[in-house]
């Protein structure tokens, strides 16, 4: 495996020569990234010269549906599933909201769906709200200590009513990698399906959603590195089993079916700049880039982050486990979790803290973070919540001494 180069990574974001931005540290990437260039340069042309209605027959009618045409097959070679599987929402929060509606036609009174506290109130209050639609929704609880999902617990609410397990691939306040690929057969074993909000996982590389096996796989995109946008995998032939949730004549469509609100073209257009990134990636690090599979540069991409996400959430966790005027959220051990990092601090105030790491130019936020049911699972006041700072691949050691240094002069 290659190391990653950080110059070439920062040289594809226009936020790291952005002279406004010189010695900031973004430290709230799971709230939303830099846009990669690929992304912006997308998105300018398109609402430059191709903000039209897309699939006509003038040049720049069909140039605006194939920029939409890229997106759906490019991410769906990099996610590894089918051109019709990618859906593109306005969010991830709307995209659950139309799902919960879609797959209530599939089930009847009295079933049972399992729904995990862990989660963003985006892959929780939809589902939630279907107790009063006839289905009975049961609690996959956290560990109040830890903010675990045990999968014992999991097993112990399962019937054969249940119809659809829903958790997160990892929380973004929690941040543990759940295991996706054995809760998915866990799910399958019991005829339902596996739905997984990804938003905090995927911005550390895209995965593989086939080898994860969940049924729908969710993500925004504006978490990673692109535009505005909730991208939803539904597989292909659940989404045939679902109610059209879009205008009467597009029921069979699978473009339209679960995306009535039509987000923004140039913004579907755009977030091929995604792919676009992962192949210069990809063809700056390796040297096979024509003789191999999208769906393996992918997988090799994702690691070649990980990698180098690891070794600084070591050098970060290490320093913060040190300490005894904080309280970690999630685990400890950087193998198992992302690098979205939340604490409770034990002697200092949060907006204190906040405001002594701006000193340092480290932009980071505290909160709840809309991680409202995983916080009261783990007994963890809401007012003021907790402090959270979250890197990507394109962090720097650099950046991460620059936080360690603000946090130093903000706890002691
Ligand atoms: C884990 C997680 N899920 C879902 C969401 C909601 O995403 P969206 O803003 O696209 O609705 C967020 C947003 O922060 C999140 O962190």
């Amino acid at each position: 495996m290659p190391e990653l180069d950080l110059n070439f990574v920062r040289s594809q974001f226009p936020a790291f020569s952005e002279p406004s931005l010189d010695g900031w540290c973004h430290f709230e990437n799971a709230g939303g990234s830099y846009p990669c260039k690929q992304v912006v340069e997308r998105l300018n042309n398109l609402y430059t010269r191709a903000k039209i209605q897309p699939y006509g027959i003038s040049p720049i009618q069909i140039e605006a549906g194939q920029a939409m045409d890229d997106a759906y097959e490019r991410l769906a070679g990099y996610l590894n599933v089918g051109v019709d599987e990618v859906h593109f929402g306005p969010s991830t929060s709307a995209n659950t909201y139309v799902l919960a509606h879609a797959l209530r036609g599939m089930w009847e009174d009295g079933d049972e769906i399992i729904v995990s506290n862990q989660d963003h109130e985006a892959n929780a209050g939809a589902w939630r709200r279907m107790a009063s639609m006839g289905i009975v929704v049961k609690e996959w609880r956290v560990h109040p200590e830890t903010g675990h999902l045990d999968l014992n617990d999991l097993h112990g609410l399962i019937t054969d009513k249940t119809r659809m397990i829903a958790f997160p691939h990892a929380s973004n306040v929690v941040a543990e990698t759940n295991p996706v690929a054995e809760i998915a057969a866990i799910a399958h074993a019991a005829g339902a399906i596996c739905v997984t909000d990804g938003v905090a996982q995927a911005p550390h590389g895209l995965p593989d959603v086939q080898a994860l096996g969940a049924d729908i796989y969710m993500f925004s995109t504006y978490k990673t590195w692109g535009p505005h946008l909730g991208l939803m995998t539904v597989k292909r032939d659940l989404l045939k089993k679902m109610t059209n949730q879009s205008h009467y004549f597009n029921d069979g469509k699978p473009r339209n079916m679960i995306t009535p609100a039509g987000p923004d073209h140039a913004q579907i257009g755009a977030a091929a700049g995604i792919a676009d990134y992962l192949d210069a990636i990809y063809a700056h690090h390796w040297d096979d880039f024509d003789s191999t599979p999208i769906a393996e540069r992918g997988r090799k991409v994702h690691d070649l982050f990980a990698v180098h996400e690891k070794k600084l959430l070591a050098k970060l966790m290490g320093w913060l486990t040190a300490r005894d005027d904080i309280k970690m959220v999630g685990t400890a051990d950087p193998e198992l979790r992302a690098p979205t990092v939340s604490f409770v601090p034990l002697k200092k105030k949060h907006a204190d803290i906040l405001a002594t790491l701006n000193d340092h130019k480290v932009m980071a936020k505290s909160g709840d973070f809309y991680g409202v049911r995983p916080l009261q699972g783990m007994n963890i006041p809401l007012d003021p919540g907790v402090v959270r700072v979250s890197f990507l691949h394109y962090t720097t050691e650099g950046e991460i001494d620059q936080l360690i240094g603000g946090l130093q002069v903000a706890l002691d």
